[in-house]
C-alpha cells in the first residue's frame, strides 16, 4: 500500500506539553485534595480532558456534580494554558522539522490528529499552525481515542484512504485509534515499548521516509 499521509498526534509528539499536563493538574488536585501522581498521569496522554479527570476522580473519594466537573476542568485549562504561553519553535521535539520537510518534498501530506481541544493555540505558539494540509482535533470530535475518530477525521479533510496513513504517536490510547482505523503506527517517546505499533522509536530524529514506506507495507 502506498503512503500518501502521516498523521501526528501533537503532545509528547509534534511537542512536550506532558509536563505542563502534569503540573496543571497537580496544582487542582492539591487544592482539591485529589490523590494524583506522575502513575495516573501517565494513563490521561491521548485522553480528553473530561476523561482525564474522571480517571483522576476513580483515585479519590471526592464527589462532584457534572457542573462541579466543568468547573475543576475549566480551573485545570486556565492553569494549563498560562503554562502554553511560555512554549516557543525551541519546544518542538527533535526530528520533527526535517521529517515534515521531507515529507513535504516527497508530497506525502501532513496532518495533525489530537485529542487537543488547545491543538490551534499550541501550534500557533511553536509556530506552526500554517504547515499541515488538515488538523483534527478535540474540538470537532466526539469520542477521543481509543476511538478512531481523531484520525479518521484527518484522513476524510485530507482526501486520503486510511489504509494509505501512517500515524505517529506517543501514546497506548493513539496507537490502539491508528489500529483501529486501519492505520499503520508509529510509537516514539513513551511509546517506544508499545508492542502493538508497526515501529517504535526513541523520538524522531532518525526516521527517514523510506522507514515509513516500509511500516506501511506491513501486512495487518
Ligand atoms: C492530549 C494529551 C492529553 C490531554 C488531551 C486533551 O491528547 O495527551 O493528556 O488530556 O490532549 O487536552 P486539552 O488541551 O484539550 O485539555
Ligand atoms: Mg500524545
Amino acid at each position: 500500500m502506498k503512503i500518501s499521509a502521516v498523521i501526528f498526534d501533537l503532545d509528547g509528539v509534534i511537542v512536550s506539553t506532558d509536563e505542563f499536563h502534569y503540573q496543571a493538574w497537580k496544582q487542582i488536585s492539591d487544592q482539591e485534595k485529589m490523590y494524583f501522581n506522575r502513575e495516573i498521569n501517565e494513563r490521561l496522554r491521548g485522553v480528553s480532558r473530561m476523561e482525564s479527570l474522571e480517571i483522576i476522580l476513580s483515585h479519590s473519594d471526592k464527589n462532584y456534580s457534572e457542573k462541579d466537573k466543568q468547573l475543576l476542568a475549566q480551573r485545570k485549562n486556565e492553569v494549563y494554558c498560562a503554562l502554553l504561553n511560555k512554549l516557543s519553535p525551541n519546544d518542538i521535539l527533535p526530528g520533527v522539522i526535517n521529517l515534515l520537510l521531507s515529507l513535504k518534498a516527497r508530497d506525502i501530506k501532513i496532518a495533525i490528529g489530537s485529542s487537543s481541544k488547545n491543538t490551534p493555540f499550541i501550534l500557533e505558539q511553536i509556530g506552526l499552525a500554517f504547515s499541515f494540509n488538515a488538523i483534527a482535533d478535540g474540538n470537532s470530535i466526539t469520542n477521543s481515542k481509543p476511538d478512531p475518530e481523531v484520525f479518521l477525521l484527518a484522513a476524510e479533510k485530507l482526501g486520503v484512504a486510511p489504509e494509505e496513513c501512517v500515524v505517529i504517536e506517543d501514546a497506548q490510547a493513539g496507537i490502539d485509534a491508528a489500529i483501529a482505523a486501519g492505520m499503520k503506527a508509529v510509537g516514539v517517546g513513551t511509546a517506544a515499548s508499545c508492542v502493538n505499533a508497526q515501529l517504535t522509536l526513541k523520538d524522531l530524529s532518525n526516521l527517514n521516509i523510506d522507514q515509513l514506506i516500509e511500516v506501511n507495507e506491513i501486512r495487518s
